[in-house]
């Protein structure tokens, strides 16, 4: 596995490859970055990823400065799990003068994670298509993880025409169900017991409304169980899978997503749910 600073040097590298299969990171990597990696192995000949914390998509007073950086155990995970070329320029290679063109999302920016993070997306399409013209892959993956970003990234290479197949991947959780975060490093050992009870409340919202409760009543109840326990919560809300907007009558194909705080630690987390066929929807 070759680790390859400079852009001009990754195209030299990449030239001839036939497929290629691109995973962009922040780095301080974790089984779900790796599980996404060896689907990139299963689909393309060539496994780049990237490795880059991107300024543009933090804003003022978040944790840009202090979010973990751990290059060395990365490029380790890396080599082990089938990746081929790492690409980890610095800040001068990707931003050589500040960025002053940027991608605009859809609207789809402006909701949830957007709302409480203004530029943050417009931040992610622009480093993923700046990062997407230098691998230039057939092949791109992203975690549901982050399904508000991975519904986004979808629909800028569908609204762009990039010929770029996007794989999206499930979310990797510890045993006790919290999904994994590079964040997660940020929790205390209190918090890091307490934390699987943002994903076990997803769940209890997901399966009430399945059983038939209403989605307003759900949220509410588990909204309030989390600030019991010392959360701060952004949102938590149940939206459709499609388009991220309130779920009409009839649609079936929904995902609660949620944000919250922890002490000084950020999370997010989401689970897709299928309402049975019958159900009213709310
Ligand atoms: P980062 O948070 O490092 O995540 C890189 C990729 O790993 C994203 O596609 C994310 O959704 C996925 N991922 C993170 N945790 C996961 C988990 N527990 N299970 C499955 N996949 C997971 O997301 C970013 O970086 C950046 O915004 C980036 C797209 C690289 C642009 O800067």
């Amino acid at each position: 596995m070759e680790v390859i600073r400079s852009a001009r040097q990754l195209r030299h590298r990449l030239a001839g490859e036939g497929s290629i299969g691109f995973v962009p990171t922040m780095g301080s990597l974790h089984e779900g970055h790796l599980s996404l990696v060896r689907e990139a192995r299963n689909q393309a000949s060539c496994v780049v990823a990237s490795i880059f914390v991107n300024r543009l998509q933090f804003g003022p007073g978040e944790d840009f400065e202090r979010y973990p950086r751990s290059l060395e155990q990365d490029v380790a995970h890396l080599a082990s799990s089938g990746c081929q070329v790492v690409f980890a320029p610095d800040e001068a290679e990707l931003y050589p003068r500040p960025q002053r063109v940027f991608v605009q999302p859809s609207a789809l920016k402006d909701t949830l994670e957007g709302a409480v993070r203004p530029g943050h997306f417009q931040g992610v399409c622009t480093v993923v298509m700046k990062l997407f013209q230098m691998v230039q892959p057939q092949i791109a993956l992203f975690g549901k993880k982050d399904y508000q970003q991975w519904l986004i990234l979808r629909e800028m290479v569908e609204g762009l025409a990039m010929p770029i197949r996007m794989v999206g991947g499930e979310t990797v959780r510890a045993t006790d169900g919290l999904a994994l975060s590079s964040r997660n490093a940020y929790l205390s050992v209190t918090e890091r017991a307490e934390a699987p009870r943002l994903q076990q409340r997803l769940s209890g919202v997901a399966k009430a409304v399945q059983d038939g409760a209403d989605a307003a009543g759900a949220e509410r109840e588990a909204l309030s169980v989390l600030q019991q326990h010392g959360w701060v919560l952004d949102y938590l809300t149940v939206r459709r899978q499609l388009d991220l907007e309130l779920p009409q009558a009839g649609d079936r194909a929904l995902v609660v997503l949620a944000a919250a705080r922890l002490g000084n630690t950020r999370l997010i987390d989401n689970l897709e749910f299928t309402l049975p066929d019958g159900h009213h929807g709310s």
